[in-house]
């Protein structure tokens, strides 16, 4: 969810509705605003996208102080009730919150038991009545006397009707960011709904409440300890907003690819001595040498890339490595190990599971790396050191750009830590000129877009698609199938493909085509053998292959540019996600917002 708050001398709306949009993908169920203006206190709430919430404005909601919210449904349905911001009973007291409050339950049966009757489902409006219950004029001051009441995570910004001369703000565990104008405060939970309006910002820390008027900000402790706080400048693009000609920012990230490659790679390899440069790392040559396994960390796509990841950097560096699901990791009590090193991955920087992995391991003495696209997003700012993307802003919900890039980074990594131990220079070199020609690589994939456009029409009509590939192109399939499910709504499952004969061949008939990654790799000869199971059980295959494929073991092949067999993965996903965006397209599905996801999940 995302949270944004002004005060100033300005009218809110515009400037809530304006950031409300930029923290979509945060969540897009529903959202609200709640304004004071003429000593009252107004909201207006809709079920679905921000552009709703900003149509037909009543010409009454107008004021110098407001908050406002995007959710992405935790407690309870997406709906017009469930949306924030949440009122205590007489309709004084406003709050907007990021998080989940654990004890919610406990609370609300506590108020209801004192006669409060709540409107919504939603464990945020506990804390709307908890705070105007206290018994005391002073706004800040009754949100202090709540908050060591709520178990759980929460990033909020509230409002009181008698007091509209400030907004307070507290955070823990979400995180929320100040934002100092001239005569005018913004608050927001992350910076890309600041930067358009300053660039001087004050990130809270957990545990401290900030109080914003119209001329500036204090901030403090729970207990009332003042912190001194600067402010820092944020060094953030105020990000192009349109789809261009491409009629959907999927579109336009895919074919973005190319230039986002580049950039990833600008200044970063090292032609002569085939290496690459990653100042961001902070790791000396010796400590790059020392460790003794690598582990990376993300959600979604991220662990996909990171799966990519894990198999160059095991391969070239020959050094043990492997992926798992951030969220998965951090709640099995894992060991951490003083000679691994740590790998968080994130797209936006702010998904919590991933935020809260790399805290865990850093309370238990381990290093940890980012490799993130958002600059001074909170994963960035809490490893020890990475490398960014420079993908650029991703708008669509499913990733595509960020995932290529994320991929290439990896590779980046794989070779640096590989030429600190064995690999040779010549390799090395065979491994540069084959990031530098991924660009051009991928231009060249892009021109298929006319033919996989035609093959979605056909399997569009089915309900199942099977995805496999074999070792490196195992991750590929993974992350093919998942953005088949995430914009186009089929059902799609991914094996590996030595793996399907030992159970999902079940699964496989005229009915359940399978899309077969068959790169012309030394595993070339058993994907041809899978492919023939397939057949003999009257299954259609799409190959994505490096060649024509004999005709009776493929329906349709989609030939992509042969490059260096350990950089192959990077391509070979490419025309996947042409798949599913021309499926989804077709099915009439809205694309860069698929239903009941986020871009990035920010709680629990
Ligand atoms: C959400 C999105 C996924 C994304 C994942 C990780 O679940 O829907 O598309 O891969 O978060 O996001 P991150 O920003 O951490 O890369």
């Amino acid at each position: 969810c995302g949270i944004v708050g002004y005060i100033g001398s300005r009218d809110c709306v515009p400037i809530l509705i304006e950031g409300l949009a930029r923290l979509e993908y945060r969540g897009y169920d529903s959202a609200g605003i709640a304004v004071i203006g003429r000593g009252k206190l107004r909201t207006r709430k809709v079920k679905g996208r921000v552009s709703q919430l900003g149509k037909d404005l009543p010409a009454r909601l107008t004021g110098p102080i407001g908050i406002g919210h995007t959710r992405w449904a935790t407690h309870g349905v997406p709906s017009e009730e469930n949306a924030h911001p949440h009122l205590d009973s007489t309709g004084r007291v406003a709050v907007v919150h990021n998080g989940v409050i654990e004890n919610a339950e406990e609370l609300r049966a506590k108020l209801v038991a004192n006669g409060v009757e709540f409107v919504s489902e939603t464990d945020t409006e506990v804390l709307a009545h908890l705070i105007a219950a206290v018994d005391c004029a002073d706004i800040e001051e009754a949100v202090r006397r709540v908050l060591p009441e709520i178990v759980g995570t929460y990033g909020i910004a509230v409002v009181d009707a008698r007091q509209p001369d400030r907004i307070i703000a507290a955070r823990n565990g979400s995180p929320v960011i100040l934002g100092i104008g001239d005569k005018e405060l913004y608050v927001a939970s992350d910076v890309m709904a600041l930067v358009r309006h300053t660039s001087q910002v004050v990130h809270l820390e957990d545990g401290e409440v900030a109080v914003l008027t119209a001329d500036g900000f204090s901030t403090g402790t729970l207990d009332s300890r003042v912190t001194t706080r600067q402010p820092t400048t944020v060094d953030v693009e105020d990000p192009d907003y349109h789809a261009e000609g491409y009629g959907h920012f999927m579109r336009k990230e895919i074919h973005d690819q190319p230039a986002a490659v580049e950039r990833t790679l600008r200044g970063r390899l090292d032609e002569r001595f085939g290496t690459a440069h990653l100042g961001g790392l902070n790791l000396t040559p010796r400590e790059s040498r020392e460790f003794k396994r690598v582990k990376i960390l993300g959600c979604g796509s991220a662990h996909y890339a990171g799966q990519i990841g894990a198999q160059m950097i095991e391969e070239l560096a020959r050094v043990p490595a492997d992926s798992e699901p951030a969220s998965e990791f951090r709640y099995r009590n894992p060991l951490i190990d003083p000679e691994t090193l740590y790998v968080a991955v994130s797209q936006s920087g702010e998904t919590y599971d991933t935020l809260a992995t790399v805290q865990e391991i850093q309370r238990k003495g381990g290093r940890v790396l980012g490799v993130v696209n958002a600059v001074g997003s909170s994963i960035a700012r809490q490893c020890d050191g990475g490398i960014y993307l420079h993908a650029g802003p991703e708008i669509s919900v499913t990733s595509t750009k960020a995932f290529t890039v994320t991929a290439v980074d990896f590779a980046l990594l794989a070779l640096h830590l590989a030429r600190v131990r064995d690999l040779s220079p010549a390799d090395g070199q065979r491994l540069v000129r084959g990031l530098l020609a991924l660009p051009e690589r991928i231009s060249d994939i892009l021109q298929l877009e006319d033919r996989i456009a035609d093959l979605a029409k056909h399997y569009s009509n089915f309900q199942n698609v099977m995805f496999i590939g074999r070792v490196r192109g195992c991750p590929v399939a993974r992350e093919g199938a998942l953005k088949l499910k995430e914009v186009s709504y089929l059902h799609a499952e991914a094996y590996p493909a030595s793996e399907l004969k030992h159970g999902p061949l079940a699964l496989i008939s005229p009915e359940t085509p399978t899309v077969a990654i068959v790169p012309n790799d030394e595993l070339f000869d058993k994907n041809l053998t899978t492919l023939g199971e397939i057949k003999a059980r009257g299954g259609k295959v799409l190959a994505i292959a490096h060649q024509e494929l004999p005709s009776h073991l493929v329906d349709d092949t989609i030939i992509v540019p042969q490059g260096e067999p350990e950089l192959d993965p990077i391509l070979l996903g490419i025309p996947l996600q042409m798949l599913a965006y021309h499926t989804a397209v077709l099915l009439g599905h809205d694309v860069d917002h698929p239903r009941n996801l986020a871009k990035s999940v920010t709680v629990e």
